[in-house]
C-alpha cells in the first residue's frame, strides 16, 4: 500500500449541538442541562476528523457552505488540516443535529435535521484528481452518484494501474445502498440497522449481508460489524470470521461519533499502518474506547498503535 497517498473521505458535514443531561427528559418538562457544545459532525466529517488526529492525511469531499453558519466548521476544518480542495459551495445553511448525551446510561440521541441540503454528484466527483488518494471511504447514501463514483474509482485504477481501497460506512436505507457493497473492499455495518433488519448478533449480520450481497460474482468485500461493548465480528473474502473484544472505557463521557471513530482507527491500522484484519479491528474497537472516554475527538490523540 502506497503510505504517501491521502485518504478521501465522502459525505456530509453538519453542526453537532450537544446537550448534557443527567438522565433523559420527560416529555413536555422544562429542565436544565448540566453542559453543553457544538462541534462540527457528520459520520465522513468525524472520520476526517479522528483520521487528522490520529495523524493521518485525509481530505473531506462534501458540500461546503458560504453561509455565516458554516464559517465555524469551514475554520474547523481548516485548523485540524482536513483539505478541503475538492469540495463544491453552496450558500444554503449546513444541516445540523441536536444530540442529547445521557449521563446515568452513556446514549446518545441524536435527532437529525438534514435541511434539504444537496449533496455531492459523481459530476463533482470526476473533477478530482484520484492519484492523490490511495483510500476512499463512502457513507452509504446518495446511491445513484456514490455507486458511479466507485465505479469511476475502479476505471481509474484500471488505467492507471493504482489500487484504491474502498470502505463503506452502512448506516441506513438497507434496499437501496445494498448495491454500494459490490464495488467495496470494506463494508462497516451498523448495529442499529442490523437491529431493525432483525438481526440479532454480529455474526448473523455479516452472514445475512454476506448472502445478499452474493450473486454478483465479483469479489465480496470484507464486511466488520461493531457492536458496542460486545466487540465486533468481521467476516474475510475467505468466509472466515474473526471475533475481536471490545475495549472497556475507564468512564463513559460521550458516545456521539465512537462509531466514526472506530472507522477512522480501522481505515488508519489497514492502510497507513498495514495491520491485519484482526489488528486493524483491534485497533479499531481501542480508539472507539478511547474516543468515549472524553468529549469531543482531540483526547484520542494518545493512543499510538502498538
Ligand atoms: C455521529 C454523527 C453526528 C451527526 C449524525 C449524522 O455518528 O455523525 O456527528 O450529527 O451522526 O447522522
Amino acid at each position: 500500500m502506497n503510505q504517501k497517498k491521502s485518504v478521501l473521505c465522502v459525505g456530509c458535514t453538519v453542526i453537532d449541538f450537544v446537550t448534557i443531561v443527567g438522565s433523559y427528559p420527560k416529555e413536555d418538562t422544562d429542565r436544565r442541562c448540566l453542559d453543553g457544545f457544538w462541534q462540527r459532525g457528520g459520520n465522513a466529517s468525524n472520520v476526517s476528523t479522528t483520521l487528522r488526529v490520529l495523524g493521518t492525511k485525509v481530505d473531506f469531499f462534501g458540500i461546503l457552505s458560504s453561509s455565516d453558519a458554516f464559517r465555524v466548521l469551514l475554520e474547523d476544518l481548516r485548523r485540524r488540516g482536513i483539505g478541503t480542495r475538492n469540495c463544491p459551495l453552496t450558500s444554503r445553511d449546513p444541516p445540523f443535529s441536536s444530540v442529547i448525551l445521557s449521563q446515568d446510561t452513556g446514549s446518545r440521541t441524536i435527532i437529525h435535521c438534514n435541511k434539504d441540503y444537496p449533496q455531492t454528484t459523481w459530476e463533482d466527483f470526476i473533477k478530482i484528481d484520484l492519484s492523490y488518494y490511495g483510500w476512499v471511504h463512502f457513507e452509504a447514501r446518495n446511491t445513484t452518484h456514490t455507486a458511479k463514483m466507485m465505479q469511476s474509482i475502479r476505471e481509474y485504477d484500471r488505467k492507471t494501474g493504482q489500487r484504491t481501497f474502498i470502505s463503506l460506512d452502512f448506516e441506513t436505507r438497507y434496499d437501496q445502498n445494498l448495491e454500494l457493497c459490490h464495488p467495496c473492499d470494506y463494508v462497516i455495518f451498523s448495529k442499529e440497522l442490523a437491529t431493525d433488519k432483525g438481526w440479532t448478533t454480529p455474526q448473523q449480520t455479516c452472514q445475512e449481508l454476506a448472502a445478499d450481497i452474493s450473486g454478483n460474482g465479483s469479489k465480496k468485500p470484507i464486511i466488520i460489524c461493531p457492536w458496542g461493548s460486545d466487540g465486533a465480528v468481521c467476516l474475510d473474502s475467505s468466509g472466515n470470521f474473526h471475533k475481536c473484544s471490545s475495549y472497556q472505557p475507564e468512564k463513559v463521557v460521550d458516545t456521539l461519533g465512537a462509531g466514526d471513530s472506530f472507522v477512522a482507527g480501522f481505515i488508519k491500522a489497514t492502510f497507513e499502518d498495514q495491520r491485519c484484519l484482526r489488528e486493524a479491528v483491534d485497533y479499531a474497537n481501542r480508539i472507539a474506547s478511547r474516543k468515549i472516554e472524553g468529549f469531543g475527538y482531540d483526547h484520542i490523540n494518545s493512543l499510538s498503535i502498538t
